[in-house]
């Protein structure tokens, strides 16, 4: 970590915004970004309201915001339905016959979706889910492939009102039992399979699982994907092909007020279970809409690719919403990035003309290790733009991606933003911020961020601190999902009167934030958040397990690498194969994701007098570093001494 601060504190290099770009871009040069943004942190009301515009509304809003802190309503009094403004209201022009989702499966087979046939998909499932008893408010579990079917299936919930919560296709049973059991879903959309690296992948026999001893589903709807043999169960189950030979593809929209829950996305906080994010109507509408227009810069003929699943808020915002909003053309591939070799991403940007591609660092890291060969075997000239996403990038990882990814006339957006702010927050504007490899620049229009100490004081240039948000904005969460209690103290208790990130940044003497990565106990780990306290958990419901640890390391790839620290019950013997097995467990209560890099059995762990473990230097033996700083809380001096040993 001090490393990588220490290389961007000298970092001199700064990109600017080519003259071809700019001209063409929609905000063309820093004057123009400076005096936008002044206005709109000015008067926040007054530009949201005058961006709301942008939205198609059944019924315009009587006031822009009501802010009670820290819960806030937006546009409130409005009335509108997410998948009119994704899909109707461009169906009556030029963009009827328009590529929606053009779609990429692993094995290769290719599927496009135009405006008019996604429109008619939707409606269709909409009537599938309305048959199937499912109304408005109630919830529904995701649990699909990275497939249009999962696009179609949020969008058919927003069509009637009811609230999609997706799951990950890369998350265990366990998972999936959690967040049913935690949203009260009525109605999950799965289907039999999928793929990954070749290998067929089981996602029905999950959720059966995950659905023992419960009693709230009543429907679970199956696609037909990988063409397993799976279980119906009589009564519960249904084929999503079958249903649709039953109804209409006549569906329209139901106009839903602002506030009306969205979805709910589950994402890992510091201490115990995922907590439920809960985004609402028209506020997150706007939010993906605008960043996706003016950090993206898409053009009416672009190819938009965002890498991004949807079981993961980019996307949501950036695969599914902001784009189809804005009536863009958004690729979806299915598979691995190696697969069936390691340039399948430049195959697919040079067979469909991609121009703009965000990814994430960790997925940028992995192209370094795979080598240059790769990209220059494939024409990358259509891209115009690139971005990146979940994690800093490392300046050099940066400098790769702008040379031999985008041929050094890309500019890349940075964007730094969170499953609970629904939409990017801190992000060059391509066609007018000058970039500086590393940080995510400066913020979007009507966000207010800032670095403050402990007490809650603006620090100045270059002095590390807290990232807090000073005013509410349409695109952020509302609450955590039946928990309103946890929401304030989660995120507005740390600072008064702020949003709390859970990051630690610092700006430059230009004011660009640099963000340093999280300060609570949340892991970054391939650009996706593990709470260590999951993790924990997990370890400590495996019987022979008695306490753990779980702090990160620094890795090449993933950013952050998983370490346990594991001691176990009495009579119970450390042996490689119960390390394997342990890991196994961690990657099957919570997903592969998750799986230790490496467990540390020891004797006990090192804790403060009041019982506290004591991370911090189990990260610096995790990192093979010296134990440096104040030990002289730590109970048992012996306990120190036994960790390092081991390390030898
Ligand atoms: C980190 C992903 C630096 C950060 C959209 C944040 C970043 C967490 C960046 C949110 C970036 C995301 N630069 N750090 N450009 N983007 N992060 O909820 O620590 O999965 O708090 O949302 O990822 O992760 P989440």
């Amino acid at each position: 970590m001090s490393q990588s601060i220490e290389s961007v504190l000298t970092e001199k290099r700064v990109f600017k915004p080519s003259r071809e770009f700019s001209k063409q871009a929609k905000i063309k040069n820093f004057a123009e970004y400076k005096k936008l943004y002044d206005e709109s942190i000015k008067n926040p009301e007054k530009f949201w309201g005058k961006q709301a515009a942008e939205l198609l509304w059944n019924k315009k809003w009587t006031k822009v915001l009501d802010w009670k802190a820290p819960f806030a309503k937006w546009f409130v009094g409005g009335k509108l339905n997410v998948s009119e403004n994704c899909l109707d209201r461009h169906l009556n022009g030029p963009r009827r016959n328009k590529a929606a989702i053009i779609w990429e499966g692993e094995p290769g087979e290719k599927r496009t979706l135009t405006y008019h046939q996604l429109h008619r998909e939707v409606c269709i499932f909409a009537n599938i889910l309305k048959r199937n008893g499912v109304k408005k408010g109630d919830r529904v579990l995701i649990y699909l492939p990275h497939i249009p079917e999962a696009a179609i299936a949020m969008l058919a919930c927003t069509r009637i009102g009811a609230i999609h919560t997706v799951v990950f296709g890369g998350f265990s049973a366990e998972s999936i039992k959690d967040r049913l059991a935690d949203s009260g879903a009525t109605c999950v959309v799965t289907a039999d399979g999928s793929y990954r690296r070749g290998q067929a992948v089981t996602l029905k026999q999950n959720v059966d699982r995950a659905l023992e001893g419960n009693t709230a589903v009543k429907r679970v709807i199956v696609f037909r994907r990988a063409n397993m043999d799976i279980h119906i169960t009589e009564g519960r189950d249904v084929w999503w092909h079958r249903e649709a030979d039953y109804v209409t593809a006549d569906c329209p929209p139901v106009p839903l007020d602002s506030e009306h829950p969205l979805f709910i996305l589950y994402t890992s906080g510091s201490t115990g279970k995922p907590k439920g994010i809960l985004h609402t109507t028209g506020g997150y509408l706007l939010g993906s809409l605008l960043t996706t227009k003016y950090v993206f810069d898409i053009r009416e003929e672009d190819i938009y690719w965002c890498t991004a699943d949807v079981g993961w808020i980019t996307g949501h915002s950036y695969v599914v919403y902001g784009p189809l909003a804005l009536g863009a053309t958004s690729l979806m591939y299915e598979g691995a990035p190696n697969w069936p070799q390691s340039d399948r991403f430049w195959d697919i940007i040079a067979r469909y003309g991609v121009n703009i591609f965000y990814t994430a660092p960790t997925a940028i890291r992995s192209f370094i290790k795979w080598g240059d060969e790769w990209p220059a075997k494939h024409d990358l000239s259509s891209l115009r733009l690139l971005g990146t996403v979940g994690e800093p990038i490392n300046p050099e990882a940066w400098m790769w991606f702008y040379e031999k990814i985008g041929g050094g006339r890309c500019p890349i957006s940075d964007t730094w933003w969170q499953t609970e702010t629904g939409a990017h927050m801190i992000t060059p504007i391509p066609g007018a911020t000058p970039l500086k490899p590393g940080t995510a620049t400066l913020p979007f229009f009507g966000i207010d961020a800032a670095i403050v100490d402990d007490n809650g004081k603006e620090v100045g240039p270059n002095e590390g601190g807290k990232l807090v948000i000073r005013k509410p904005w349409p695109s952020m969460l509302r609450t955590i999902y039946g928990d309103k209690a946890r929401y304030k103290k989660q995120y507005w208790s740390e600072v008064k009167g702020c949003y709390f990130t859970g990051d630690g940044a610092r700006r430059d003497k230009d004011g660009y934030f640099w963000i340093v990565g999280r300060i609570d106990d949340v892991l970054n780990v391939a650009g996706h958040r593990l709470g260590t306290a999951e993790v924990e958990s997990a370890l400590v419901a495996h019987e022979a397990v008695a306490e753990a640890a779980v702090v990160g390391r620094p890795d090449e790839i993933k950013g952050q690498g998983v370490v346990a620290f594991v001691t176990l019950k009495t009579g119970i013997k450390a042996t490689e194969d119960l390390s394997e097995k342990l890991r196994k467990h961690v990657g099957a209560v919570i997903g592969p994701i998750a799986k230790p890099d490496e467990i540390r059995f020891a004797e006990a762990l090192p804790k403060t007098r009041s019982g506290k473990i004591m991370r911090r230097l189990l990260k610096q033996i995790a990192a093979g570093n010296a134990v440096t700083g104040d030990t002289t809380t730590l109970e048992d001096f012996s306990v120190l001494a036994k960790l390092r040993a081991s390390d030898e």
